[in-house]
């Protein structure tokens, strides 16, 4: 028997038509005369109807199949008298005149069907068998899709796909590397990309243009769930361009993903929002600006309030007292509610979470005893406060106040269930900071990574006050997740070498570290940059799932191991040897 359909494809038009189907048996109910089958593949599920008076033989041999038994069948499609609006083959019904079992199946250990609501770690254990329910066989036919889309854009825009080495030296991304031992060189190790950055500069170099790659990356971070140890990227690098060069294109290439996959417009040019806009309105360097509560600064107001906690922070440089205004949803907050929140203030470093209460009654706070008259009113007045409104504020140092209030905004959103998974918010953030301080080495460390350039305007703070120096940098955010970031890389040896001495590196350290690298950028470097999508982040969104770990065929757990394989396993001790390896007991 040759297939001639997918069981999900089949509709009215092929009523009376001869059909071969194969796939695996979601169910079979045997009503004694008649056995119904919902029989599954890739496409959908369909129902096939063996009937004793109509072949005594196919009869006989359907009333032995079980859940996830392979068959293959034929028959005439035919009209369904009780049709089935919840499927989309739901019109039609196969009755069958032969089947062939092509292979039994044990009892599954997981239920194929979407809101199977096992462990996690069981659904992994078992992946060939969760990636067979329809959610996951749609998630992955998307992924697919994108990947066309992506590479049928960037191809017509003239990016050429080259692959980068897997082993290879430690990247500039700034996360823990993983490192692969050399059996030929004992006590070396190659290290697994973080992503294609060097090499990617390096093909600038070689003339190649436009290059693009969807590429595996690796990094030994801390696991989230929009992070895994290895995950996809869409790698772009870019030559003779700026800024808005990358932006545009890469902006236009996300819209067509939208469009193509999933029928929706986004309008275009996105908005950009510098770094500072950013954190000053949202705590955060990915907005969501799906909805409203910004953080408003009332430093000035509160300078003479009453309230001491207020007062100090008001006082001093380098702090600040902020609040959001979470307006008309006084009531949805009940004390307890309000204390959940604070403990997610608490996370971030806040010491407490005041609250002013606007109630048909008035002010409802545990701080208005505090504060005066005046002070109240100017507070009121600059949250543009009224009847229904929860304020909540918080004083501290100013990554404090950002971090605490941007997450509490989240928080309170996603309680009062204001997130709405098709809405797409896309915007790009600019202006980053050059350096980040590292409070623990006491030293500047590159906010995105060593090559890339400072805006023209602030080349001259690289000496005088690096904290004020921009970047040519632009991260991509939807919905408050990073998609992608990139940046214009610095392309002139004298202000990398300055970058380097910023960065604290000494000339040798610079040289050990990337000195292939450096010693390509004496031989004509184009100015160059690029950008890097999160693929699995792109798709998750797309899917709207919650974890990406949802759009990653084989994906690792929380604590980087994989149930289905048991990767990572201890090694053989032939294997060690030969590696030069010997293991310390603790
Ligand atoms: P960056 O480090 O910002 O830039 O990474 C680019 C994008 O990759 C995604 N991403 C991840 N996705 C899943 N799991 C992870 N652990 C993870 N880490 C990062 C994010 C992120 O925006 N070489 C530069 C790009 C450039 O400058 O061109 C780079 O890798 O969506
Ligand atoms: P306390 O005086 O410590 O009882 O605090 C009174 C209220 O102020 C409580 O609701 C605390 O959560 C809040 N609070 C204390 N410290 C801060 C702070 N640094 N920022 C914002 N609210 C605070």
């Amino acid at each position: 028997m040759k297939r001639t359909h997918y069981c999900g494809d089949l509709r009215n038009e092929h009523i009376n038509q001869e059909v071969v189907l194969m796939g695996w048996v979601q169910r079979a109910r045997n009503l004694g005369g008649l056995i119904f089958v919902d029989l599954r593949d890739r496409e959908g599920i369909c129902q096939i109807v063996f009937d004793e008076e109509i072949d005594k033989q196919a009869f006989e041999k359907a009333s032995k199949i079980g859940s996830e038994y392979v068959i293959s069948i034929s028959g005439i499609v035919r009209e369904r008298s009780s049709k089935n609006s919840n499927i989309p083959t739901g019109d039609i019904e196969i009755f069958a005149n032969s089947i062939d079992i092509l292979n039994e199946a044990n009892t599954p250990p997981i239920y194929i069907k979407d809101d199977d609501d096992v462990s996690e770690n069981l659904r992994l254990k078992y992946r060939y068998l969760d990636l067979r329910k329809p959610k996951m066989q749609k998630n992955f036919i998307l992924r697919h899709k994108v990947t066309q889309i992506v590479r049928n854009f960037l191809s017509q825009e003239g990016f050429i796909d080259v692959e980068t080495p897997m082993l290879t030296k430690p990247t500039p991304e700034g996360a823990r590397d993983y490192l692969v031992p050399s059996r030929v060189s004992n006590g070396k190790f190659y290290a697994l990309p973080q992503s294609p950055q060097l090499f990617k500069q390096l093909l600038m170099v070689s003339g190649m243009d436009r290059y693009y790659q969807i590429v595996k990356c690796f990094r030994d971070e801390d696991l989230r769930a929009d992070r895994q140890p290895e995950f996809t990227q869409i790698d772009c690098e870019m030559s003779f361009v700026d800024m808005e060069d990358v932006m545009q294109i890469m902006e236009r290439l996300i819209a067509k993903v939208f469009d193509e996959a999933l029928n929706v417009k986004i309008d275009l040019p996105l908005q950009r929002m510098t770094y500072d806009e950013a954190m000053s309105r949202f705590g955060s360097d990915k907005p969501d600006v799906r909805f409203g509560f910004e953080i408003v600064d009332l430093t000035e107001e509160v300078k003479d309030c009453g309230f001491s906690v207020f007062e100090t922070s008001a006082m001093e440089e380098g702090k600040s007292v902020r609040a959001i205004n979470i307006n008309g949803y006084e009531s949805n907050f009940t004390r307890k509610g309000i204390t959940a929140l604070e403990d997610v203030a608490k996370t971030y470093g806040a010491k407490g979470l005041a609250w002013i209460k606007l109630t048909s009654e008035g002010v409802n706070s545990p701080i208005s005893k505090f504060i005066n008259d005046e002070a109240m009113n100017r507070i009121l007045s600059k949250m543009d406060a009224k009847t229904g409104d929860l304020i909540l504020f918080v004083a501290d140092r100013d990554k404090i106040v950002f971090d605490s209030l941007g997450h509490v905004r989240i928080d309170a959103a996603k309680k009062l269930d204001l997130l709405k998974k098709d809405e797409y918010k896309l915007l790009y953030v600019t202006e980053f900071p050059q350096f980040e301080y590292d409070e623990d080495n006491n030293r500047y460390v590159a906010m995105h990574h060593p090559f890339t350039s400072p805006l023209d305007e602030d080349m001259e703070l690289l000496e005088s006050n690096p904290s004020k120096v921009r970047a040519k940098a632009y991260d991509m955010v939807l919905n408050g997740v990073e998609l992608g970031g990139g940046s214009i890389r610095i392309h002139n040896s004298k202000i990398q070498e300055k970058m380097f001495t910023a960065l604290g590196f000494s000339t040798e350290e610079a040289w050990d570290k990337f000195g292939f690298l450096l010693e390509a950028f004496k031989y004509g470097t184009p100015p160059h940059g690029g950008i890097a999508f999160g693929l699995d982040r792109l798709i998750m969104l797309l899917a709207g799932e919650e974890s990406i770990r949802e759009v990653i065929a084989f994906p690792k757990t929380q604590n980087a191991s994989c149930p289905l394989t048991n990767a990572p396993s201890e090694a053989d001790n032939t294997a060690l040897l030969e590696l030069g390896i010997g293991l310390l007991d603790n």
